[in-house]
């Protein structure tokens, strides 16, 4: 088994979502974050020996292996690019993204490996797969084959007293 920890890149570090990556990355000994990225230059360039970065020095930031990215529509363009030019993954959970930066992603998913998606909770992805099965099994209509039959002899059926 590979015990080499997967280098992170947080970027929205400072967020809600940064903060508890941050504290998740922190308690698994296979995950090591090399570089914390936020809006503006940090206060603070090391926190709990982790080399902060403002998103205007990104290109500067060292190797790492996986971006998560928890930020907003104006910082993933300079993300998901570094990204693609370092050959690293890319996971992101930023909302509101453009049209025009959702084709970017698909564009970059040939090349590099990433996941995008609006809700990371898995309560909501069971759902949204459950409804979607729920759609597909209902298309053409079960109401009009084996419901009105079942609901006719159900009908016959003597009313237990
Ligand atoms: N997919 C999901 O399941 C899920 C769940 C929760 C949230 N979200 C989404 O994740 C994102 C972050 O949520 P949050 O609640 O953590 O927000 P937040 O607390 O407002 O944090 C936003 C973070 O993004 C940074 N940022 C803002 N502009 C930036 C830029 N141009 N370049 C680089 N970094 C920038 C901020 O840095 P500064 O502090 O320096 O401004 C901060 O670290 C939002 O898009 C939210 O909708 C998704």
């Amino acid at each position: 088994m590979n015990n080499t920890p997967t280098r992170l890149l947080i970027h929205g570090a400072s967020g809600r979502m940064g903060q508890a990556l941050l504290r998740l990355a922190a308690e698994d000994s296979l995950l090591q974050v090399v570089a914390a990225v936020v809006r503006k230059p940090p206060a603070q360039r090391v926190v709990d020996g982790i080399p902060h970065f403002a998103a205007s020095e990104l290109a500067g930031v060292p190797a790492f292996d996986v971006a998560i990215d928890f930020s907003l529509p104006e910082g993933f363009d300079p993300v998901l690019a570094l990204c693609a030019e370092r050959g690293a993954g890319f996971v992101s959970g930023t909302t509101g993204i453009s049209e025009r930066q959702q084709a970017a992603l698909t564009a970059a998913a040939t090349r590099i490996p990433l996941v995008w998606a609006t809700n990371f909770s898995l309560g909501v992805a069971v759902l949204a797969e459950l409804v979607e099965r729920a759609a597909l099994a209902l298309r053409d209509g079960i109401a009009t084959s084996s419901s009105p039959i079942m609901y006719t002899r159900r009908m016959r059926r003597p009313v237990p007293r």
